[in-house]
C-alpha cells in the first residue's frame, strides 16, 4: 500500500545507496520481534522439488542478500525460499562503483557488481543464526583473482563450507560480471565441473548423513546448442536442478533508453521474454528429468504463470521486488493455485 511512496524516496538515491539504505533497516529488525512490522501473511502452497518441500513456489533470487544479512526479515515477507549469496571463498570488493544502474522507464536494472561479498564464512555465520523456516539456497561462486581454470576448487571450498547449512546449494556459473566465469557453462569445462561437484556432493552426503541437491544457475545468452548440450551434460551428470535464468547481455529490449549502454547484466521486465524461451527450450529437452526454476522479469501473477507454463517449477524474483515492493510477494503467491 505504501511503496508507492517508499520507492519514490528510494527512487531519489542512487540505486546501491537505496540498497544499502534499504539494508541497514532491514539488518536491525532482522531476527527481532520488530520484523512483525513486516510481516505478510501469505497461503502456505506447498511444493516439492529437488526432493525438498517449498511452503509455496515463490523465492528471492540470487544477489539482493549476497550475505545473508537479513534471511529473517527477508522470509517474513512470505518467501518460500531465501536464495542467499554468490558468496565467494575470500570475500572481495567486488567492481568499482557506479556498478547498479535503473532504467526506470522499461523496469529494468543493469548491474555489473561482481560478486562483492564478505566471504562464505561470514555467510555461515550469519546462516547459523536465522530462525527462518523456508528454504535456504546458497548461491557459490569465484573469486575474481582465482584463474577460471582453477575456479573448480573454490566451487568445492564453498561447498565444503556451506554444505550442511544449506537447503540447496546453486552453482552459479553465469554471472556476466566476473571475467570467464560464463565459459564454465560450455563443453569440458563444464563435464569436469560437474563431476568434481557431484562427488563432493556425494562426499559431503556421507559425512553429514545428509543429501543437499544442487542446482545450475544458466544465462540466459546461449545459443539452442549450447542449450541442448548444457541439458544433456546436467541430466548425465545428476545434477538435481536448473535456474533459468541469470541476467542477460543482450540489450535489443531496451536501445536507446537512458543507461542501457552500462555495462554488466540486464534484469527485469525487459529479460522476461528471453528467460520465458529459455525455460520453454530447456523443458522441451529436459522432458522433466530435472526441475526448472524460473527467474528472469517475473513482475506479477501473470508472468509467474507465463514461467510455470513454461515449465518452471519454482519461481524466483530479484528486479520485480524493487520495482513493486514486497506486496509483489503476495499478490504472487495468492495468485497461484495451489499444486
Ligand atoms: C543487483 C543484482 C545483483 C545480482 N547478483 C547476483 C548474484 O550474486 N548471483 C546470481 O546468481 N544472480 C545474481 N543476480 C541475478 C538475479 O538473481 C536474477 O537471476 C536476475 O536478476 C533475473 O531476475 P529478475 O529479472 O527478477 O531480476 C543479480 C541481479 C541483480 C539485479
Amino acid at each position: 500500500m505504501f511503496y508507492p511512496f517508499i520507492r519514490k524516496a528510494l527512487f531519489q538515491l542512487d540505486p546501491e545507496h537505496a540498497h544499502e539504505f534499504t539494508f541497514r533497516h532491514l539488518r536491525r529488525i532482522s531476527g527481532t520481534s520488530l520484523q512483525c512490522l513486516i510481516q505478510q501473511n501469505v497461503p502456505d502452497k506447498p511444493v516439492t522439488c529437488m526432493g525438498l518441500t517449498f511452503k509455496n513456489p515463490l523465492g528471492l533470487a540470487a544477489g539482493l542478500d549476497k550475505d545473508g544479512e537479513c534471511i529473517d526479515a527477508l522470509g517474513a515477507l512470505g518467501f518460500g525460499a531465501i536464495e542467499v549469496g554468490t558468496v565467494t571463498p575470500k570475500p572481495q570488493p567486488g567492481n568499482d562503483k557506479p556498478r547498479l544502474f535503473r532504467i526506470v522507464s522499461a523496469e529494468g536494472l543493469i548491474n555489473r557488481m561482481g560478486f562483492n561479498n564478505l566471504g562464505v564464512d561470514n555467510l555461515v555465520e550469519n546462516i547459523k543464526r536465522t530462525r527462518f523456516q523456508g528454504i535456504i539456497g546458497v548461491n557459490i561462486g569465484k573469486n575474481k583473482v582465482t584463474p577460471v581454470e582453477q575456479g573448480k576448487d573454490d566451487y568445492l571450498i564453498c561447498m565444503d563450507k556451506v554444505y550442511s547449512y544449506a537447503g540447496y546449494i546453486a552453482v552459479n556459473i553465469s554471472s556476466p560480471n566476473t571475467p570467464g566465469l560464463r565459459s564454465l557453462q560450455y563443453g569440458d569445462a563444464l563435464d569436469d565441473l560437474l563431476s568434481a561437484i557431484k562427488l563432493k556432493q556425494s562426499e559431503l552426503s556421507s559425512r553429514h548423513q545428509k543429501y543437499v541437491p544442487i542446482a545450475v544457475k544458466i544465462a540466459p545468452d546461449l545459443s539452442e546448442d549450447e542449450l541442448i548440450q548444457i541439458a544433456d551434460s546436467l541430466v548425465r551428470h545428476n545434477i538435481d536442478g536448473v535456474i533459468a535464468t541469470n541476467t542477460t547481455l543482450d540489450r535489443e529490449s531496451v536501445i536507446g533508453l537512458k543507461n542501457s549502454e552500462q555495462a554488466g547484466g540486464l534484469s527485469g521486465k525487459p529479460l522476461r521474454a528471453k528467460s520465458t524461451a529459455t525455460i520453454a527450450r530447456l523443458y522441451a529437452e529436459l522432458n522433466g528429468r530435472l526441475p526448472i526454476i524460473g527467474v528472469g522479469g517475473i513482475d506479477s501473477v501473470e508472468a509467474a504463470k507465463e514461467k510455470l507454463d513454461a515449465g518452471a517449477t519454482l519461481l524466483q524474483i530479484y528486479s520485480g521486488f524493487i520495482f513493486k515492493g514486497p506486496g509483489l510477494v503476495k499478490e504472487i503467491v495468492n495468485g497461484l493455485s495451489p499444486k
